[in-house]
């Protein structure tokens, strides 16, 4: 990579990038989302799905949080950039000891990526990129993935699957004890008709306040999310189902030539 190039992404890792549109992961869910959320999918099954795509590369990471998946992957890749529009989430990780090879970005996936492409490979866990309002927004977050990937890229995707998730819509309310602490976890799950899964979650620890946060994703069948991909400007070539209790399906998908 050239000096130019490696310039332009270390002069994007600034956090206060301007973001315009509504910010889904506030202070709360970044307050607790490395002792409380991340604990429950360990990062390490990931990673093996991931190795053969991100190994040796210059990867992005869509949505990458506080940094779960792009920490341990950034020990195989060449480079990671690794986007997302919640400052909470993204203060959580440069909090952390971050690698040379780490950029962070703060940008919206709804708009064009202010990043310097080509990039080998790209990847989006925990549904990061199902937090759109609907089909053709989620055809545009793919296509602004796209635009900056070599062709023949590959794109990771975890994506909410329904077989898990609309039965939790049916049930409405779910309390679990929360996992590795004392205390419960609260889900509050709704559906409306535009297919947007809004789940409120309350996490009660004994003699702690309780931390409340809400997202709201796009839940739509596995055809739909491949018919988004393909008119995005991918080919499709694993879907891996989740079984449930499993949250997301896994998608593999290359950027046409
Ligand atoms: C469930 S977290 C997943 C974080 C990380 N990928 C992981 O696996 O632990 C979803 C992430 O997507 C980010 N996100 C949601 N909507 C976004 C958007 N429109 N643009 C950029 N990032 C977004 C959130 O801020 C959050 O950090």
């Amino acid at each position: 990579m050239t000096q130019h190039a490696l310039d332009a992404i270390h002069a994007l890792d600034a956090p206060d990038a301007p973001v315009t549109r509504d910010v889904q992961y506030g202070t709360a869910v970044a307050s607790v989302y490395d002792s409380l959320i991340a604990p429950a999918l360990p990062a390490e099954a990931t990673v093996v799905r991931l190795r053969p795509h991100v190994t040796g590369a210059r990867v992005l990471e869509i949505g990458v949080g506080t940094g779960r998946v792009a920490l341990p992957v950034a020990a195989i890749a060449a480079q990671v950039v690794g986007l997302d529009n919640s400052r909470p989430m993204l203060e959580a990780l440069r909090a952390k000891t971050v690698p040379g090879n780490v950029s962070l970005v703060r940008a919206d996936f709804r708009e064009p990526l202010p990043v310097t492409g080509p990039f080998d490979a790209a990847y989006s866990t925990m549904g990061s990129l199902a937090c759109v309002a609907d089909r053709d927004e989620l055809t545009a977050a793919l296509a602004h993935v796209r635009a900056v990937l070599a062709p023949g890229a590959t794109l990771s995707l975890e994506y909410y699957a329904t077989g898990t998730y609309r039965p939790l819509v049916a049930q409405h309310t779910v309390t679990l004890p929360t996992p590795h602490h004392g205390g419960t976890t609260t889900f509050t799950i709704t559906l409306d008709d535009a297919d947007v899964l809004t789940m409120g979650t309350r996490i009660d620890a004994d003699g702690e306040p309780p931390v409340e946060f809400s997202e709201r994703v796009l839940l739509i069948e596995r055809d739909e999310v491949e018919t988004c991909l393909r008119r995005a400007g991918f080919t499709v070539e694993h879907v891996y189902a989740a079984q449930s209790p499993q949250p997301y399906d896994w998608y593999t998908a290359r950027a046409a030539r």
